[in-house]
């Protein structure tokens, strides 16, 4: 019986990252995130660098393990990822000194090192594409898997404008199953990228920030079945040994 709770619980945790909110509702996208594609990874350092890091902090994380880790050559590290620090062996902090921003947006922008694994990739990938026009908010947006977020649509050049379709507050799930309509938001006024683009974009950040929050995983299945070898090998290396001992002493 209690087994069985046990693989229930385990069950549980390993479909943590589907596409359930916390609150249990039902996510508007899904995405699984892919820590083999190393040239999206290294876009999504880029552009997390770039359009993320002046708020938020990755410090977990220190430079030189992504250059490592994602084939990305020092001096290139240097002159396009490194804007908040000097040393590679620098842990990645944000621009924004965290008493001040409490102050300009009522929350500290959170550490992101961990964030993937805290709210699962789905979450993420719907947060960046859910932001949608609210006059009401003190930042002029809302969100549609976070309500009353604090944080400012800072994609919004690329992304464009979206607006809450009201037709769709009714609840009509039928329609929601249509591609690029997962969402119950209109675009209304276009980016610089095209829907398209944009869902690859955010995707590439969230493949980024799905490396950053276990670094070692890549690693750790490459060393996985090379392990399992091993132990075989030995097993049989113990099997013969004991055949060895024993012949001896049964005659
Ligand atoms: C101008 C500052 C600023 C920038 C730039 C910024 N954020 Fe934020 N972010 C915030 C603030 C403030 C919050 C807290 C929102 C809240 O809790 O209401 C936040 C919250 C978040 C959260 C939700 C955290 C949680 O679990 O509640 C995620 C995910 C996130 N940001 C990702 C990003 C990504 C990815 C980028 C870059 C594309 C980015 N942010 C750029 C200010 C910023």
């Amino acid at each position: 019986m209690r087994a069985h709770k046990l693989l229930l619980a385990i069950a549980g945790l390993l479909i943590s990252d589907a596409a359930v909110a916390a609150s249990g509702h039902a996510l508007p996208y899904t995405y699984q995130p892919d820590t083999s594609n190393i040239a999206s990874m290294q876009r999504g350092a880029r552009d997390f660098m770039a359009y993320c890091s002046g708020c938020h902090s990755m410090k977990y994380l220190r430079y030189n393990r992504i250059g490592n880790d994602l084939q990305i050559p020092e001096e290139l590290l240097k002159s396009s990822l490194m804007f908040t620090s000097t040393k590679v062996g620098d842990q990645i902090h944000s621009a924004m000194p965290a008493e001040a921003s409490k102050v300009w947006f009522g929350q500290t922008p959170p550490d992101l090192t961990l964030e993937t694994r805290a709210r699962g990739a789905s979450w993420v990938y719907s947060y960046l594409r859910t932001f949608y026009v609210d006059t009401t908010r003190p930042v002029g947006v809302n969100n549609l898997v976070l309500p009353g977020a604090s944080m400012p649509h800072v994609l919004w050049e690329l992304q464009g404008w979206q607006v809450k379709e009201a037709a769709h507050e009714g609840g009509e799930a039928a329609e929601h199953g249509e591609e690029h309509h997962g969402a119950p938001l209109k675009l209304v006024q276009a980016g610089t990228l095209s829907p398209d683009e944009y869902e690859k974009f955010v995707g590439d950040i969230v493949n980024f920030m799905s490396y950053a929050a276990e670094p070692g995983k890549s690693i750790r299945m490459g060393v996985g079945p090379k392990a399992m070898v091993y132990l075989l090998l030995l097993l049989v290396l113990c099997y013969l040994l004991k055949k060895e001992f024993w012949r001896d002493i049964k005659h």
